[in-house]
């Protein structure tokens, strides 16, 4: 039987001895309670509460305008739900990007208002001292490099990234540097997939892969994105495992027709 079948509680150890026992790491978003119940129940091993909430929660374009406090709350609500996932949380763009400081005081106020298991950044080298402050005080980090969403009006396109030599070398680097800080595991978004095998094959740690190819040692997917809920963003890396937009279409539609023509609530609806 596998390890993380038997366990109680995914810890950032069970996911090193996944990694060390070739076993795939399965991670997908969550931002509210009655989803991240379902989630956990699944078996998932981590629930990353991930800052596109801010596109798929609050409808904004992209993930910067999402807040320390709007965080919070997503994250406190998948916390009360959740027995056995191990919880990472996103520090929202402007929360620690100014210096390490600030970057400490975002990450506590995560874990002691959210009761959070562990949290994540984007970038590498440039954020150095911010992931030795938080790692500092206990606070397990997940690194996060590639396409950064944070970072969209530098890159002026999501589409993937680290193709030329100069900027694989440099996630290379920066990949080695969160290791050696004590990141405990790292996500690699929308690069080439014989990259992030390389990457994978000379870390000790986790690598979780988003439009990065089979090689990674997990996958994680935007849950919206994976259940069809979202109908117009179809990029060649993910694949739907259900279409809820049309299930809860139908319901709504049938739900109006019932209730236009008094077939709901009947004799044994009512009190
Ligand atoms: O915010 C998010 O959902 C993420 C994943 C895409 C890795 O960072």
């Amino acid at each position: 039987m596998s390890i993380h079948k038997e366990i109680k509680r995914i810890t950032t150890q069970v996911l090193q001895e996944m990694k060390a026992e070739k076993q795939k790491i399965a991670m997908l978003t969550a931002y509210d309670f009655s989803m991240a119940r379902i989630l956990d129940a699944s078996g998932m091993d981590i629930l990353l509460v991930g800052d596109s909430a801010s596109n798929v929660m609050a409808g904004h374009e992209t993930t910067l305008p999402i807040t320390l406090d709007q965080m919070i709350y997503h994250a406190a609500s998948v916390i009360r739900a959740v027995r056995r996932a191990l919880v990472v949380v996103d520090l929202p763009f402007g929360s620690y990007q100014g210096n390490s400081r600030l970057a400490l005081e975002s990450a506590i106020r995560i874990m002691k208002e959210a009761g959070a298991h562990s949290v994540k950044l984007e970038g590498g080298q440039e954020i150095e001292n911010s992931v030795r402050r938080i790692l500092s005080a206990g606070i397990p980090v997940m690194g996060h490099l590639g396409l950064t969403p944070q970072s969209i009006y530098k890159f002026g396109t999501y589409t993937v990234r680290a193709t030329e030599e100069e900027e694989a070398n440099r996630l290379k680097e920066d990949a080695m540097l969160l290791e050696s800080l004590g990141c405990f595991a790292l996500v690699l978004e929308k690069i080439p997939a014989s990259l992030a095998k390389e990457v994978t094959g000379s870390l000790h740690i986790p690598t979780i892969g988003i439009g990065a190819g089979p090689h990674t040692d997990g996958q994680v997917l935007v849950s919206h994105d994976m259940l069809g809920l979202n109908k117009g963003f179809s990029p060649r890396f993910l694949r739907r495992y259900a279409n809820l937009y049309e299930t809860i279409l139908n319901a709504s539609q049938q739900y109006i027709r019932d209730v236009k023509s008094s077939n709901f609530p009947n004799e044994q609806e009512q009190y």
